[in-house]
């Protein structure tokens, strides 16, 4: 937990951040579909605005100090969409890959993908790698984006990891502890998410980091991600510094 949030913009001495601010945050942008219904549009260009929103959410998360943020942008439940959506939020990221995301790199941000990237065309898996790669290196935010991500697929997997450990003897059933089993998740090596922010008015979690959200705090917004702004952002993080976060004790 970072304490003494900055103040907003350099010379800003009015609007200071709440002093406790969340080192991982994770969105779950949802509400892209709703935006565009709204308007008439077809659900596409819904999504595409809420691509310009998590630039500037994520921008923003970097600006005032946040150490982790984690975007919540295609489950592994994602695909049961009709093709042509599917298909649109295909090449929404290929554009996004090429382009956008070396935008990051004037902010320092690590870029990483969390999911199953082998689901993706061989092309956007190589984009995925690529920026992994030319990121890597930074000292900025961490930004994971959760890309055919799912967690109840993440921790199978990680069972299956720590079973193969088991079968070759490099570790006892006994020695299998909540470190052991975090280590085997795609979020190994950073903390646990403090605050996940949900817009759109959902009170559901749709399998988004089961395991990494035993204690988090939850803040669900009445805004869909497209009309999310900075405002709603600090909005939520005074939500969150006004919590009392107990972890099971008193
Ligand atoms: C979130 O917006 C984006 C993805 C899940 C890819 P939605 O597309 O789920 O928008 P709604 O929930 O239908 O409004
Ligand atoms: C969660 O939103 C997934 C993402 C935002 C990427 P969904 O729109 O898929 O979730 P449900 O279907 O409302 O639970
Ligand atoms: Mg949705």
């Amino acid at each position: 937990m970072a304490l003494f949030g900055k103040s907003k913009k350099p010379g800003d001495t009015t609007s200071q951040l709440p002093q406790i601010l969340p080192e991982h945050v994770g969105i779950i942008m949802d509400g892209n579909g709703r935006w565009a219904k709204k308007r008439g549009l077809p659900r596409k260009a819904g999504h595409r605005e809420g691509a310009k929103t998590f630039r500037t959410i994520t921008r923003y998360c970097s600006d005032i100090g946040i150490r982790y943020l984690t975007v919540y942008a295609f489950s592994t439940e994602n695909w049961k969409r009709p093709e042509d959506e599917v298909g649109s939020l295909m090449r929404l990221f290929k554009s996004y890959l090429e382009e956008a995301l070396s935008d990051f790199k004037d902010d320092d941000i690590v870029v990483r993908f969390i999911g199953d990237k082998s689901g993706f065309s061989p092309e956007l898996q190589a984009l995925m790698t690529e920026n992994e790669e030319s990121s890597a290196d930074r000292d900025g935010m961490v930004l994971n984006i959760a890309m055919n991500y799912g967690s109840r697929d993440e921790m199978l997997r990680a069972v299956r990891g720590i079973c193969a450990e088991v079968q070759q003897g490099n570790l006892s059933p006994e020695q299998i502890d909540e470190k052991v089993f975090s280590a085997h998740l795609y979020t190994a090596g950073q903390p646990d998410p403090d605050l996940i922010i949900r817009p759109s008015g959902e009170y559901r979690i749709s399998n988004f980091m089961l395991w990494q959200a035993a204690y988090t705090e939850f803040v669900i917004m009445n805004k869909l991600w497209p009309d999310f702004t900075t405002d709603d952002m600090d909005e939520a993080l005074q939500i969150y510094s006004q919590r009392n976060r107990r972890y099971g004790g008193v």
